[in-house]
């Protein structure tokens, strides 16, 4: 290959990035316009735009977008109900190890896992797992309009889409995530799930759209929880459900974990309450129906690093002389599975 193959494939490159969001983009339009009013359809068609220009002045978007043009150009479709699985439709062989290759350009893969033409992505979580804790316990998504904060790759808004949901906003500032959920969707391009690049806090207040609202990994991640569960309040249509999903400690009402500095390695964990102090913090958000549905100690075979996220992952955030302790001498991550809903 000379200089001006190399210069070709890039702009090949960046064209079919730029297909796959235009495409997006016009197909979010309609599927807002379809079920939201008029000024929240506005509000977020101008987020999903900055959102998109912010991944395109990332340094990694050039590697990013080669990896998803180098994705095979077939016809293929997307089985969500059980797994979340690409296949081709056509009977012509695809090359596993290009699909490999390409998929590798979007290392780290954090969240699924993702059949892609016969290649496993081995994800660090098996969120799918979590997906099992959380299903049998929600309400009927069939034809409803849910939002999924902090959806990551988009692992679950697959899952919730194959519950027949009628249609799944995703929200997540992590560019990378976007690509992970783009290098699906590209094969499927008019399903009815959406990721919008952007954060819970510039997200319309008082939309009152959503029947169902996810926030799964996000709570303790911000410093004004209460906050977290208002804002999701507003975006609940009456009677809605909230689906959170959450770290807790062990403790009766008045507890609640404030790490001093790192919690299991991470720099960004602010509150972990006990699950009664939690739904404290449910029933002051004005949310009514409060159950704990799930209860689980997260497992070095949930999340652990892999092919497909080499880096360190739970197994090195415990204490090794004691695995029901974080490395800083906290409780080792429990996870709890809170469902509650918005009657007013
Ligand atoms: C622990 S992961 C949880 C991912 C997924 N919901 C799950 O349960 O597996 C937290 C996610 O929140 C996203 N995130 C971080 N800040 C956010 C914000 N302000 N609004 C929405 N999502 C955010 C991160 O990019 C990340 O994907």
């Amino acid at each position: 290959m000379d200089f001006h193959d190399t210069i070709l494939v890039c702009e090949e490159n960046l064209d079919a990035t730029t297909t796959y969001i235009t495409k997006q983009q016009q197909t979010l339009a309609q599927a807002l316009a379809d079920h939201l009013p008029t000024a929240h359809v506005l509000a977020l068609l101008d987020l999903d735009k900055k959102g998109w220009q912010n991944i395109q002045a990332h340094g990694d978007f050039l590697r990013w977008s080669q990896g998803l043009n180098a994705l095979p150009d077939v016809q293929a479709e997307v089985e969500i109900l059980h797994q979340v699985c690409v296949q081709s439709v056509e009977q012509t062989d695809v090359n596993q190890e290009k699909v490999t290759q390409a998929l590798q350009q979007l290392h780290p893969w954090r969240k699924g896992p993702f059949e892609v033409f016969g290649v496993h992505i081995d994800t660090e979580w098996r969120s799918d797992w979590k997906w099992q804790r959380v299903l049998p316990h929600i309400s009927s998504l069939q034809d409803k309009v849910v939002l999924d904060i902090g959806c990551g790759s988009g692992y679950h808004m697959w899952r919730m889409l194959g519950e027949k949901a009628k249609l799944v906003l995703g929200i997540d500032p992590s560019p990378l995530f976007s690509f992970h959920f783009a290098s699906i969707k590209r094969y499927q391009p008019d399903a009815a799930n959406f990721l919008i690049p952007t954060g819970i806090d510039d997200m319309p207040e008082g939309m009152k759209c959503f029947d169902t609202v996810f926030s799964m990994g996000i709570l303790y991640h911000r410093r004004e929880p209460l906050e977290h569960l208002y804002k999701i309040r507003s975006l609940l249509k009456k009677g809605g459900e909230l689906v959170l999903e959450t770290l807790v400690v062990d403790g009766d009402a008045t507890t609640c974990l404030v790490p001093r500095g790192r919690y299991a390695k991470m720099r960004n964990v602010w509150f972990i309450p006990s699950v009664a102090m939690l739904e404290i913090w449910l029933q002051r958000a004005g949310f009514k129906n409060i159950r704990c549905v799930d209860l689980n100690t997260t497992s070095t075979e949930e999340q652990r690093s892999t092919a497909w996220m080499t880096f360190e992952s739970l197994v090195d955030y415990l204490d090794p002389d004691d695995a029901q302790k974080t490395i800083e001498g906290y409780q080792a991550p429990k996870r709890v599975v809170m469902v509650a809903t918005y009657e007013l």
